[in-house]
């Protein structure tokens, strides 16, 4: 079959793709060409569920009739002007956000790297400024995942992985300790420490979700020395795990938070959220980007969070995530079924997690895998049991096949 557009076929797409896009090893051997709801197609009109949703993107599924008619309207009237006048969607789409956490500001980026740059500059200039010129220091978690820019690849507990090999010398003042053990945070908080950064869950490290006394203690830690807790909520935000941010589960306010991938409903769009005193640090000059705030983009995002307000994704989250994790514990060699929410991760006791993923694929289902024990799903929070107990048909003769 060809692609609608250039009248290609898949294996043309896929071969100019090989050849002219930097090989970063991510590929599934598939090309979209249509996607709606939880259902995506290729050009060869094999239909394939997906429990990927883009990479924790598209929550109201694909191509949300809301949405698009907003990205559509907007696009007509005005795309892009810049960060310097005002414009309707960021206005109304900032409003939004701070209404719902109860937050006093927002700075859109387009990433969640970005949005994480964006934070710990701030926490940086916050220590330095209260503290004095040595107090930059950002204690992390091992496992975590935070992106791909210079500060957030390293602000990434992974040292040992290809994320940071290769690219030292890394940003100086970064230092790990052990997630879930506050112990060993307080371990590594020194007297340079500015700030304590986590994921509520973790989510390309394997879905480790935190513990509620590990994040309370957390925020006590920060308290006693006068140091920001900050959150990373790029995966675990609006709605993934139940609640708009993951925090709010936990009952632990952090002093600001991050957010990207389901915030543009499937448009690049990420931000950081602040307090008032935290805001104050990132003042006129300090901090920029040309398309902070594009309308089409916000127009996606205000689209998108009041689409999952009115659909009650967090509430169909909490429930079919619990029902989803209970269901993949009859799959064979199974260790342990983890997450929150619809973030939700399945780790084999000797099972290759990545054959899974391929196989799942060839069964016409879309899953990741975060290592090759952990297979991690993260589908648009309107699944239904139907399409949860389909999946679990999926990978169940997926794992028989991979053990055969
Ligand atoms: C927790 C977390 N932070 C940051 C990022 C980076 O986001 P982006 O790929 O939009 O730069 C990711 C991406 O997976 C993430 O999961």
């Amino acid at each position: 079959m060809k692609s609608k557009d250039f009248g290609l076929t898949k294996e043309e797409i896929m071969e100019i793709s090989d050849k002219y896009l930097l090989d970063i090893g991510y590929h599934f051997p598939i090309v979209i060409e249509d996607a709606k709801g939880c259902y995506v197609t290729d050009t060869n009109g094999d239909e394939y569920l997906d429990f990927y949703a883009g990479i924790a993107v598209n929550s109201l599924g694909n191509c949300d009739e809301r949405i698009v008619k907003a990205v559509k309207e907007q696009a007509e009237q005005v795309m892009h002007v810049s960060l310097y006048p005002y414009n309707v969607p960021q206005a109304m789409l900032a409003k939004l956000i701070c209404e719902t956490t109860g937050f006093d500001r927002v700075f859109f980026q387009n990433s969640g790297t970005e949005s994480n740059e964006a934070m710990i500059k701030m926490a940086r200039k916050h220590g330095v400024e209260k503290f004095g010129p040595d107090h930059y220091e950002i204690v992390t978690a091992k496992k975590s995942f935070h992106g791909r820019t210079y500060a957030a690849l390293t602000a990434t507990g992974q040292p040992e992985t290809a994320i940071q090999a290769g690219f030292f010398p890394n940003l100086p003042g970064f230092k790990y300790a052990e997630f879930n053990n506050l112990e060993s945070f307080r371990e590594a908080v020194s007297d340079n420490t500015c700030a304590i950064m986590v994921e509520p869950v973790q989510g390309e490290g394997g879905v480790y979700p935190a513990s509620k006394e590990f994040l309370q203690g957390l925020r006590e830690l920060c308290d006693e020395k006068g140091i920001l807790l900050l959150f990373d909520e790029v995966q675990t935000g609006w709605f993934r795990c139940g609640e708009p941010m993951a925090w709010m589960h936990y009952g632990v306010r952090p002093d600001a938070f991050t957010m990207a991938k389901a915030l543009g409903g499937g448009l690049p769009l990420g931000g950081v959220v602040l307090t008032e005193k935290c805001a104050k640090v990132l003042n006129p000059g300090s901090h920029g980007c040309t398309f902070s705030g594009n309308p089409v983009c916000c127009a996606a995002g205000y689209a998108a969070i009041n689409g999952m307000i009115e659909d009650k994704c967090g509430e169909n989250a909490k429930e079919m995530g619990e029902y989803f994790r209970e269901q993949l514990k009859t799959l064979p060699n199974v260790k342990e079924v983890r997450g929150l929410g619809l973030l939700v991760g399945v780790e084999f006791n000797d099972v290759d997690a990545v054959a899974v993923k391929v196989k799942a694929m060839e069964n016409k289902l879309l899953v990741t895998a975060t290592s090759n024990r952990i297979i991690r799903m993260v589908p648009p929070l309107i699944i239904t049991k139907e399409d949860c107990d389909k999946a679990v048909a999926i990978l169940k003769k997926s794992v028989e096949e991979v053990m055969k």
